[in-house]
């Protein structure tokens, strides 16, 4: 059960909730307010966003998608990297025009951005249009923080504490209605060295696996088809619980849930990744045949200067397990170019690395340095053009085994789930290891299971039909 002093918190946070419906009513002419809530980042993110959606429901707001629209604009902001930052503070910048023409409108910027003392800082100086900033670790107190910037009129910065505490319990307003995110545990304890998420995420915590359980349950009750678990290292799931549990016995519990539905997981640290989790996904028709596991490098140098506790042997024994127990597995991941002190040979390895796997996809990084990390201040001599030349090289050798890879699937039928219509009338179908297959078919199937097969393979795009 979540703990006493949470609950009485969130109450709180109801009362505060129920003020604002008629406050934010009368603030806007008496009309219901709209309100945009806009995500930067990761999956961690999006689902921290569904719950100031869901808190924004609750205190009356229609939700809007459209910036010119909104009474209340909230940015949910990324540190990951710098080019993230930038972004944030473009778009950021563009508000100002319509703060002047809309006084009452309330600008709010959050997440893990704001957990960085530089920048909250900065951000207040430079833009006096946004009233409040509040970082990660007190989006439960969302309520409370607004009532407080509507009735004085007064900015503020609250970056608040990491209290170690799990908040059950606030609202949520999920995006998707067939594929939905599920928090399984917060924040991250394995600084590896160029990470800035550990330190504007907070320590890892997990939530008990009877919640997460009840959780996944009524979304499979209201129809969801697929559910992706969430953490920034799954495979540790548990620590640190009076229950005795693990991040495989936790997920084959959720692939017991009764009804048809796909469980995806991410993200998976190789160095806790264990061959009780292969198994366990080989054993389950609901768990999808896809692994996103971050290598990073393919130097064992470079991998101990990142911090991750794992070398490419390790890394290559679960990437060879999986790959003799699952059928049809795709493996994708992140990998990092540039990180400081790494050489073109160290660069070579990671090509080695890539070619001997054969990924699905990359996720594919140039190195980014973030004030108060540890590879901030490790030497750096390589200039910026040549990581870019590297990065180059790295994408094309990814094309051609992302291209080889999609060939593979020519010709086969899979079960996919039906995700989108495309502007020209194309449905997009995922399947089951994560790729998108095109085709025909009426807007009605999206949000069901269908059979397709692969009739064409262009580069890493599959066109079909259903069967
Ligand atoms: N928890 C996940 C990753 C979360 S961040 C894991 O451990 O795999 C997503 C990805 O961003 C990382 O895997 C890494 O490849 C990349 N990344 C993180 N910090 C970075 C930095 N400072 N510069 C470049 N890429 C970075
Ligand atoms: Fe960052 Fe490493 Fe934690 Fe992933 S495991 S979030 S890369 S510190
Ligand atoms: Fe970015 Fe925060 Fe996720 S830094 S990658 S949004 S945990």
């Amino acid at each position: 059960m979540p703990n006493i002093s949470t609950i009485d918190e969130l109450k709180k946070q109801e009362e505060y909730t129920d003020m604002l419906k008629d406050i934010l009513f009368m603030r806007y002419d008496n009309n219901q307010p709209k309100a945009h809530v806009r995500t930067y980042g990761c999956q961690q993110n999006v689902a921290d966003s569904e719950k100031i959606k869901g808190m924004l429901e609750k205190m009356g707001c229609e939700l809007t998608e459209n910036t010119e629209d909104a009474d209340i604009i909230i940015f949910n902001t990324c540190a990951v990297r710098e080019h993230a930052e930038d972004r944030v503070f473009g778009n950021v910048g563009e508000l100002k025009a319509l703060k002047r023409r809309k006084p009452s409108l309330l600008i709010g910027l959050c997440g893990c951005m704001m957990e960085q003392k530089h920048i909250s800082e900065r951000i207040y100086k430079s833009f006096p249009y946004v009233g409040m900033v509040f970082g990660t670790h007190v989006i439960h107190k969302f309520p409370e923080m607004l009532y407080n910037a509507v009735t004085t009129g007064k900015r503020f910065v609250e970056r608040g504490t990491d209290d170690g505490k799990i908040y059950e319990g606030i609202p949520v307003h999920r995006d998707g209605s067939f594929k939905g995110w599920l928090s399984i545990m917060y924040g991250c304890d394995n600084f590896c060295t160029y990470c800035i998420v550990p330190y504007v995420r907070g320590r890892e915590r997990s939530r008990q696996s009877k919640t997460v359980l009840e959780e996944a349950k009524a979304m499979v009750k209201s129809g969801f088809k697929e559910i992706t678990l969430l953490g920034q290292n799954v495979n540790s799931y548990g620590k640190g619980l009076e229950e005795k549990t693990s991040f495989p016995k936790l997920l084959k519990n959720v692939s017991e849930i009764e009804g048809d539905f796909w469980i995806r997981f991410m993200t998976s640290h190789p160095k806790d990744a264990s061959k009780e989790l292969i198994d366990v996904i080989a054993d389950s028709e609901k768990i999808c045949n896809h692994i996103h596991l971050p290598f990073q490098s393919g130097s064992d140098g470079i991998l101990k200067r990142m911090n991750r506790h794992y070398d490419k042997e390790k890394y290559m024994e679960i990437v060879n397990y999986a790959k003799s127990k699952i059928p049809d597995l795709a493996l994708t991941s992140d990998v990092i170019v540039g990180f400081p002190g790494e050489t073109y040979e160290d660069f070579q390895k990671t090509l080695d690395l890539i070619r001997e796997v054969e990924f699905t996809s990359l996720f594919t990084f140039i190195y980014s340095p973030r004030v108060g990390t540890p590879a901030a201040k490790m030497d750096d001599p390589i200039p910026y053009e040549e990581k870019s030349r590297w990065f180059s090289e790295l994408l094309k050798v990814q094309e051609e085994i992302a291209a080889k890879r999609c060939a593979e699937m020519n010709g086969k039928t899979y079960r996919v789930l039906v995700e989108e219509q495309k502007k020209d009338g194309i449905l997009c179908a995922r399947t089951q290891n994560n790729i998108i297959v095109e085709v025909q078919g009426s807007a009605d199937l999206i949000g069901t299971f269908q059979n397709a097969e692969v009739t064409e393979s262009r580069n890493w795009i599959l066109r079909g039909k259903l069967v």
